[in-house]
C-alpha cells in the first residue's frame, strides 16, 4: 500500500521541482492577438499581434499593447506594423522578434530550465512559415517545440471530445482568418481556412462609410463600431453611435450617426463569404460525421464568435445548433496549455514538418 503512494509523493515533488525552474508554455500566435499560457499558472499575457518598428530597418520600439498604441498614430519615423496580417507570416524577422518578446516576459523568472513550447499555427500554413516558427521559438529560448494546428487546439480548449470516434465541427473566426474544421479521432478530418476575419469586417466598415457619407475612418475606429454596434442577426433592439471621421470631400473632421441596421449591411459581404465556406464544408464532410453534426452541431471560437447573432446566422443558413464557446478568445490558447497538461496529447495531435521541399 504505502510503496505506490511513497511513488506518487515522489513524483509529484518530482514534477513539481521542475516547474520551479520551467516555465513550459502554450502560445496562440494569431493574426490579431498572441496569448501565452504557462503551465501552473493560466493564460498570463493576452497582447495584440503588433510591433513598432523605426522606419526602413528592423529595430523593434514597442511590442503588443504599447506597440498597438501607436498605430495609426505613429510619428514619421516609427511605423507600427502586424506582421502575421491576413494569417501569413509577412514578415519572419519581426514575427520572431515578437515571439522572443512575448516568451521573455513571461519567462523572465526561471531562467535555468528551458521551457518546452506548443505553438497554435494556422492550418494553412507553408512548411516553411512552420519551420521559421519553429525555428524563432527555439532561437527563443526553447528547449522543444511542438506545434498544433489552431482548429485542434481550439477544439481541446472548448472541450469537445475529440478522442472519440466522433465528428465535431469548430469554427475559429479570428482577425485575419476563419479557420473551419471536422475533427474526429484526435485527428483533423476536414479542413479549410480562408483569409476572411475579423480584419474584412473592420474593411467592410471603413469603405461603407466611405462610399455612403464620404467619410474616412480608421482600422481602430471601424474594429470599435463592429464591437459596440456591429451584428450579423437582425437585433431586437437596434442600436446607432455618432462616427467622427474625415471629410473626403472638405478634408475636415466630420460626424455621423450610425446605425446598427447599416453596420450589419455592411457587413453582408464578408458574413456571406464566411457562410458559404461553412456549406461548403458541410457538404464535404463525410455522411456518418455529418450525421453526428446534426446532434452536436457547430462550435464556435475565435473573436469573431463574439459578433452578434452570428451564432443565429450560421444555425438559420445551416440548420444546425450552434454553440459559442465560453471565452472563444482564450480558446486556442486554452487548448495548447491542455495539450501541455496531458503527456498523451503531445504526439497524438501536433503537426510535424515536413522535410525540406525537394530539389
Ligand atoms: N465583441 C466582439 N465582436 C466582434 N468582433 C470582435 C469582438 N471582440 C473581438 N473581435 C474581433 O475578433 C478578432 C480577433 O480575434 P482573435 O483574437 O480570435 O484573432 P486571432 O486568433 O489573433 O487571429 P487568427 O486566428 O486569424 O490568427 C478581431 O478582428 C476583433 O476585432
Ligand atoms: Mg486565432
Amino acid at each position: 500500500m504505502i510503496r505506490p503512494r511513497l511513488k506518487e509523493i515522489f513524483k509529484k515533488s518530482f514534477n513539481y521541482i521542475i516547474g520551479l525552474f520551467s516555465n513550459d508554455m502554450g502560445i496562440d500566435l494569431g493574426t490579431a492577438t498572441t496569448l501565452v499560457y504557462v503551465k501552473g499558472e493560466g493564460v498570463v499575457l493576452c497582447e495584440p499581434s503588433v510591433v513598432a518598428i523605426k522606419r526602413g530597418t528592423s529595430i523593434v520600439r514597442a511590442v503588443g499593447d504599447e506597440a498597438k498604441r501607436m498605430l495609426g498614430r505613429t510619428p514619421g519615423n516609427i511605423v507600427a506594423i502586424r506582421p502575421m496580417k491576413d494569417g501569413v507570416i509577412a514578415d519572419f524577422e519581426i514575427t520572431e522578434a515578437m515571439l522572443r518578446h512575448f516568451i521573455k516576459k513571461v519567462h523572465h523568472r526561471k531562467v535555468l530550465v528551458r521551457p518546452r513550447i506548443v505553438i497554435a499555427i494556422p492550418s494553412g500554413i507553408t512548411e516553411v512559415e512552420k519551420r521559421a516558427v519553429k525555428d524563432s521559438a527555439e532561437r527563443a529560448g526553447a528547449r522543444e517545440v511542438k506545434l498544433i494546428e489552431e482548429p485542434m487546439a481550439a477544439s481541446i480548449g472548448v472541450g469537445l471530445p475529440i478522442n472519440e470516434p466522433m465528428g465535431n465541427m469548430i469554427i475559429d473566426i479570428g482577425g485575419g482568418t476563419t479557420e473551419l474544421a471536422v475533427i474526429s479521432l484526435s485527428g483533423v478530418v476536414f479542413s479549410k481556412s480562408i483569409r476572411i476575419g475579423g480584419d474584412e469586417l473592420d474593411e467592410a466598415i471603413i469603405e461603407y462609410l466611405k462610399k455612403t457619407y464620404n467619410v474616412m475612418i480608421g482600422e481602430r475606429t471601424a474594429e470599435e463600431i463592429k464591437i459596440r454596434i456591429g451584428s450579423a442577426y437582425p437585433l431586437e433592439e437596434e442600436m446607432n453611435m455618432e462616427v467622427k471621421g474625415r471629410d473626403l470631400i472638405t478634408g475636415l473632421p466630420k460626424a455621423v450617426i450610425l446605425t446598427s441596421e447599416e453596420v450589419r449591411e455592411a457587413l453582408q459581404e464578408p458574413l456571406r463569404a464566411i457562410l458559404e465556406i461553412t456549406k461548403i464544408s458541410l457538404e464535404r464532410t463525410p455522411p456518418e460525421l455529418a450525421a453526428d453534426l446534426i446532434e452536436h452541431g457547430i462550435v464556435m471560437a475565435g473573436g469573431g464568435a463574439l459578433l452578434r447573432g452570428i451564432d443565429k446566422l450560421i444555425s438559420e443558413e445551416t440548420g444546425l445548433p450552434v454553440h459559442i464557446a465560453d471565452d472563444p478568445i482564450t480558446a486556442v490558447v486554452r487548448g495548447t496549455g491542455e495539450v501541455l497538461d496531458q503527456v498523451r496529447y503531445l504526439d497524438d495531435v501536433t503537426v510535424s514538418i515536413k522535410s525540406e521541399i525537394q530539389t
